[in-house]
């Protein structure tokens, strides 16, 4: 099943888009399980190479609807915080395919994430790395890697580079000797370049930078490539070619397996995988033309905002907007779709063409499935959307929606 256009309607799986907003209200996200599976299974079909394994990064949408699809299909987790990494333990994903990859990470976290939770350390930085081997000398970890470049749709998504992330190569030697102090294992070597990269080459580069480290390195067991892969927001985007990215980074991994030894591939996915699998359903709640000096513009204001797509404003991400019962009809009205929050930076959609919509109509955001909640935020003290996941044909509400009390949890009176 897909997220796609049958005669007027949209439709997630075999249920009408708009059933699903009569059914939850909206705003919703709702996700295509199908969509996630085929999604995870198509990468992992492109390698040749035997021992790949594949750590879904969470940080995209740590919905439990989703990983629990991924957890059946033996995928582990790219876990960004100790919080991710606890549910991804309590979701049943086994400790050994959980990775923890943090920026500014604490020795509580280090504490908590390896001591407690038993999950591996893949270090950010020589501080890290110091305090690392201070705290759990004779154990395992795992180094980032920073290449010197990066790759990105925008340089809020380029990692790889002139950035806070990583271990530069030049400062390598210096990470092995506090390795050696501690004799800390390293197990892995990771780099994760960027985000929304359409190339293959990228990848290549950093797949052969880190198995020529890994060389000097016996205790490496896994290099790991990261994620970044991209996938089309707008019409006319192109794809990311992941047959060839599966064929030329076994191939490079087969060489090296046979030359000098066998060594498991790691990649961390996270748009890739869930970006196409998410609509965000928004009801229009008026329709209102605005005239200022001989200037005309007609503004659909909806019952979400950037709150939950902030990527549209922070980089400039473009959604696309159905109209989700008049989906084949004509689009012959240009309009800005705007939220309902008091600024005038929420906009979601700059002068699209859209069917003659009206109060009541429903609209999907598509290739919402990643970075939308996980990033959404609560301005204006308004209310998260629930999250339903459409699966195997069937409906399930994977997070309800927030509440007022939600909202004042923390708060002292
Ligand atoms: C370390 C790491 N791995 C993987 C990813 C996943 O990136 P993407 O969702 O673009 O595949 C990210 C994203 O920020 C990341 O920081």
């Amino acid at each position: 099943m897909v997220i796609e256009v049958r005669g007027s309607y949209l439709y997630v799986g075999n249920v009408r888009a708009s059933d699903l907003a009569e059914s939850f209200g909206t705003p919703l996200f709702v996700y295509d399980g199908d969509t996630v599976a085929s999604n995870y299974s198509k990468l992992a079909r492109s390698f040749t190479y035997r021992d790949v394994e594949i750590l879904y990064s969470c940080k995209a949408n740590s919905n439990p609807g989703v990983l629990s699809i991924l957890r059946d299909l033996g995928a582990g987790v790219d876990a960004s915080s100790p919080q991710e990494v606890l549910l991804s333990i309590m979701l049943g994903f086994p400790k050994e395919k959980i990775m923890f990859t943090g920026n500014g990470v604490t020795d509580e976290e280090m504490k908590y994430v390896r001591g407690e939770l038993g999950v591996l350390v893949n270090v950010d930085s020589i501080s890290q790395l110091r305090r690392y081997g201070r705290l759990f000398p004779d154990t395992e970890t795992s180094i980032r890697v920073n290449p010197g470049f990066g790759y990105g749709y925008h340089e809020f998504t380029t990692t790889g580079g002139l950035t806070k992330f990583g271990i530069g190569l030049d400062s390598l030697d210096r990470a092995l000797e506090i390795a050696r102090e501690y004799r800390l294992k390293v197990v892995g070597l990771h780099s994760h370049i960027g985000s929304g990269i359409f190339a293959v080459e990228p990848y290549t580069r950093v797949t052969k930078l880190l198995l020529n480290l890994a060389k000097n390195l016996p205790d490496v067991e896994f290099v790991d490539i990261g994620g970044g892969m991209g996938i089309p927001q707008k019409p006319g985007d192109g794809e990311f070619n992941h047959v060839e990215f599966g064929q030329v980074i076994s191939e490079l991994v087969e060489e090296y397996s046979k030359s000098f030894s066998s060594i498991k591939l790691r990649i961390e996915p996270g748009r890739f995988i869930v970006g196409n699998a998410g609509v965000l359903l928004t009801r229009v709640v008026e329709v209102k033309e605005v005239s200022q000096s001989g200037a005309r513009r007609i503004f659909v204001i909806v019952d979400s905002s950037v709150n939950h797509l902030i990527r549209s404003v922070l980089m400039d991400v473009y959604y696309e907007a159905v109209a989700v019962s008049k989906a084949s009809s004509p689009r012959e009205v240009e309009v800005d779709i705007v939220g309902n929050l008091c600024m005038a930076g929420d906009v979601l959609a700059k002068a699209r063409k859209m069917p003659r919509l009206e109060e009541g109509d429903v609209l999907a955001f598509m290739n919402a499935g990643a970075y939308t909640y996980s990033m959404s935020l609560n301005y204006n003290m308004k209310p998260r959307p629930a999250e339903v996941i459409v699966y195997k044909g069937r409906v399930r509400l994977t997070r309800r929606r927030e509440s007022f009390t939600d909202l004042i949890a923390t708060l002292e009176f």
